[in-house]
């Protein structure tokens, strides 16, 4: 292999061919599972579940994953941890390089998964990392889209086709619109509607590269009111009370909550034929009596969060064995990994 490691990092790492390649391996896997539970093909690998920041959804979906190819997982939380008692970042994933073939990696600080790439001697997949990125969760993501939108005639692959998308809440540090908007960038002609309060809105640099690539970008030109009519994709994020300095700030953001919040009565502005999409967990931002609506997609994207990361996971798990047969010798080194070279 000319590549030494094949970490997932950044979102931006990845070609159209690699999104399409991984979406037709968790259609596959959500196929295979209605067949089968388990399957032995990973046997004696070992999967390191390393979360340093709360998880629901990316951690047990992983642990799931892994279980359902026969791997073993270890989880590790912070608070139970040797970095208590002051070991780096670098040294931990030295250490449990020694046990597994792959670290999935949640971290409060941004550019951690980046950091312990460096410093990995086996495939490090970024989790979420502070208000930087969430790869794996825009992976799963697409795959809701292309499936969701295809049900009503949609080829989001088609030069012909053109969606809005519409992202609402706390842009700036969702992790997760910073991952799916550059992968919706790469894979679909978009027109990008950003709502959120002014001092939570979407990354400059992030819609500079999208308006570069040709699509439209709306920031804060109108109203959710007004946007909805027009969405095919409504992605709607939580106010992250965690990435902000104080209370206060916290609170005078949250006063004006409703106009980043829908219920059953603002659905009804909205198109039949389209879809409410939320990373989770939420708080109010989506009222409960939307999720008997059909248009709520968000717990079916939650499945899809199983069969994408099974797809992951297996990908890396053939190319780390791979290396292993092409080089046994790879397994006293360390990856040397720059921006460029974390490729899937
Ligand atoms: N979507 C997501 O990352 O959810 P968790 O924080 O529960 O993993």
């Amino acid at each position: 292999m000319k590549n030494s490691l094949h970490h997932i990092i950044s979102a931006s790492q990845f070609k159209k061919s690699d999104v399409f390649r991984y979406i037709a391996n968790a259609r596959r896997f959500r196929t295979e599972s209605a067949e089968s539970s388990v399957s032995t093909r990973f046997q004696g690998k070992t999967v390191v579940n390393m979360f340093y920041e709360p998880s629901t959804r990316t951690n047990c979906s992983f642990q799931a994953a892994a279980h359902k190819l026969g791997c073993n997982v270890i989880s590790l939380t912070e608070a139970a941890s040797s970095s208590k008692k002051g070991e780096s970042l670098e040294d931990t994933i030295r250490t449990l390089g020694c046990y597994a073939e792959a670290i999935v990696l949640r971290h409060p600080e941004r550019g951690a998964a980046h950091r312990a790439a460096k410093a990995s001697r086996i495939p490090i997949i970024n989790a979420g990392d502070g208000n930087g990125e969430h790869p794996t969760q825009a992976l799963l993501d697409v795959y809701t889209i292309y499936e969701e939108l295809a049900a009503f005639g949609l080829n989001i692959d088609s030069p012909l086709t053109e969606i809005t998308v519409c992202f609402v809440g706390d842009l700036k540090n969702s992790r997760t619109v910073h991952s799916l908007v550059y992968l919706l960038g790469l894979l679909a002609n978009v027109r990008f509607i950003f709502l959120s309060p002014k001092s939570l809105e979407i990354p400059q640099m992030l819609a500079d590269i999208q308006i570069a690539n040709g699509h439209q970008v709306l920031i804060n030109t109108m109203s959710l009111d007004e946007a909805l009519p027009l969405c095919d994709v409504l992605y709607m994020t939580r106010i992250q009370k965690e990435r902000f300095a104080t209370e206060f700030e916290y609170e005078t953001v949250m006063a004006n909550r409703r106009d980043y919040s829908i219920d059953g009565e603002r659905m009804e502005r909205a198109k039949q034929q389209m879809i409410v999409m939320h990373p989770l967990p939420r708080l109010d931002e989506i009222a409960e009596e939307v999720d008997k609506d059909p248009r709520a997609a968000y717990f079916r994207q939650v499945e899809n969060g199983l069969y994408m990361r099974m797809a992951i996971l297996e990908q890396l798990l053939e190319i780390h064995a791979s290396i292993y047969v092409d080089n046994p010798m790879h397994a006293n080194s360390s990856s040397s990994l720059s921006g460029e070279q974390h490729n899937t």
